[in-house]
């Protein structure tokens, strides 16, 4: 498979450097081909310039969702990307997108899905009160936070929490399952079985 990554994101971007980290240290045999933001003022692009990165800004603000989309994939296809890496990227996609890139887009959410999907979801599973939390890697499809699911990492929920502790918490595991999960897709090991995904034995 096109080991070319397109990452996409819309802020701070330490999910896109645990990548980038992963390649560079060998743990994840990818290359990636384009960073792209949404948002002008995202400091996740700096770090990739400063790494030498092909980084992008297409702004978004006030374009209809497809013909953003299209834009989008047409800078993804000029770069020959084969995986597309959604990493805090806070839009959600059109399905010309998505159709764009079947079973080729990754997710990460900073919740157990299919609880607390959407806006902020560390808040929403601290106010809650559950006693545990994670992140999840799944596979986009035109729902919100609701493809096939990849990897997911339980995090517990201490009694001294704020929402911010427990965010930094769900994060490190966030940088770690991410790896995994690009690794999983890039080597094509693995089956799907109605929602479940199945690693090869
Ligand atoms: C991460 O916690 C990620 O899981 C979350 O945004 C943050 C981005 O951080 N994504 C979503 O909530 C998507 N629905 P980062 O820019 O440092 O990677």
């Amino acid at each position: 498979m096109n080991r070319r990554l397109g990452i996409l994101l819309s802020g701070r971007g330490s999910n896109f450097l645990a990548i980038a980290d992963s390649i560079a240290a060998g743990r994840l045999d990818a290359e990636i081909a384009v960073v792209i933001s949404n948002r002008s003022e995202a400091p996740g692009i700096a770090p990739a310039l400063e790494r030498g990165l092909n980084a992008v800004v297409l702004p978004s603000k006030g374009l209809d969702r497809e013909i953003y989309d299209r834009k989008l994939v047409a800078e993804l296809r000029n770069n020959d990307v084969g995986l597309v890496c959604l990493a805090g990227y806070m839009r959600i996609l059109s399905g010309y997108f998505i159709r764009e890139f079947p079973m080729r887009i990754l997710n990460i959410h900073p919740s157990l899905l299919p609880a607390f999907s959407g806006l902020d979801a560390q808040h929403q599973a601290f106010e809650h009160g559950v006693k545990f939390s994670g992140c999840t890697v799944h596979f986009v499809d035109e729902g919100l936070d609701s493809g096939p699911i990849l990897c997911q990492a339980v995090v517990p929920v201490l009694d001294d929490d704020t929402a911010e502790s427990l965010s930094a918490r769900i994060l490190k595991e966030e940088h770690r399952i991410y790896t995994e999960a690009i690794a999983l897709v890039l080597s094509g090991r693995f089956k799907i079985e109605g929602r479940r995904v199945i690693p090869a034995r």
